[in-house]
């Protein structure tokens, strides 16, 4: 097997991943643009999100937000408004709060100045500045990581590892077109699960084919089983909403909810109920906790919200569909 320690066979390597490259990428909106800003967007959307997922949120945002100033310029309820169901709305957060910084200057365009922004890792940063400004850094994401233990057949590939190594493939001609590349192929061909070495276009450089699900050792994932109880809170023309804080969907509103054993219990002395009505359950995952959430409901003489004008979670809107069929007292 040529050796990729080789800088002949690093060259043809480089030559027909490209060539591949160019005959299998998808056509996605922001792969059509030049325009930076476009590409952050992108890019901070596919570090949770799908790329089926993805395109349509991007042209839902880059609709809403055509430019950095007119992100700016906007609110962050209205961004998260626009956000809503793309999840991870710290992102939405990050990206708002970037606009707000480089609205006057523009974006930077080196990877070292764009990890000082908000919500930019070391990935983000280098695949920003290699696809929108051409700087020759290599950018290391979870394909990247696949690709490359495949191919040297490591099981547990360190950081430095990584990082040197995709330093050392990078093509300095096209960094971003490379970067590209190299999760595309992890993307379409050297995926988690039965990968196609058969139509690799590197199988023949590749120390790992003969059993590639063995690199890299997959982390396992545990998730936190969590039970919970909401509210739903009926008045003429809407319902009782809160504003979220947290990590996870902190500036989103939502239904009153609470996790434990005494949910319920917290839930109905802080509006002052007596009791409410069971409605249904409702389930939701998120990257680390599982949730059941026990819905109840009551009806409200106070004021409430037009859940149409708020930004709502996905988690919320489940809550929302079973109120919308459900006779609430
Ligand atoms: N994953 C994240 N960004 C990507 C890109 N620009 N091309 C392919 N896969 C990606």
């Amino acid at each position: 097997m040529p050796d990729l320690d080789d800088r002949d066979a690093l060259s043809t390597f480089r030559r027909d991943l490209a060539t591949w490259f160019r005959q299998h990428r998808r056509d996605l909106s922001w792969r059509r643009v030049r325009d930076p800003y476009a590409i952050l967007v992108s890019e901070i959307l596919l570090q949770q999100t799908r790329v089926e997922q993805a395109q349509g949120y991007y042209a839902r945002f880059m609709a809403a937000f055509p430019d950095l100033a007119t992100l700016a310029r906007a609110s962050e309820e209205d961004v998260l408004k626009v956000w809503a169901g793309a999840g991870y709305y710290r992102r939405a957060r990050n990206l708002h709060q970037l606009a707000r910084a480089v609205a006057e200057t523009g974006l930077p365009t080196t990877a070292a100045e764009l990890e000082d922004l908000p919500g930019i890792g070391p990935y983000t940063a280098a695949a920003v500045a290699s696809i929108a400004f051409g700087e020759p850094v290599a950018a290391v994401d979870g394909n990247v990581r696949r690709v490359l233990a495949r191919l040297f057949a490591v099981e547990a590939p360190n950081a430095r590892w990584l990082r040197e190594t995709a330093e050392r493939f990078l093509d300095r001609a096209d960094p971003g077109a490379w970067n590209q590349a190299v999760m595309e192929l992890g993307s379409l061909v050297c995926t988690p699960k039965n990968p196609t070495c058969a139509a690799c276009p590197a199988a023949r450089f590749c120390r790992g084919k003969g059993d590639p699900e063995r690199y890299p050792v997959r982390r396992v994932r545990r998730q936190m089983v969590v039970s919970a109880c909401a509210l739903v809170l009926k008045g003429g023309g809407g319902y009782v909403l809160e504003r979220r804080d947290g990590r996870a969907l902190g500036g989103l509103w939502g239904f009153p909810l609470e996790e434990g054993p005494s949910a319920l219990e917290v839930l109905l002395s802080r509006y002052r109920l007596a009791s409410a009505r069971p409605l249904g359950t409702v389930e939701h995952a998120f990257t680390h906790k599982k949730l059941t959430i026990e819905v109840y409901a009551a009806s409200w003489p106070g004021p409430v919200d037009d859940p149409g004008s708020r930004p709502l979670s996905v988690l919320d809107r489940k809550i929302l569909a079973l109120a919308s069929v459900s006779p609430v007292p």
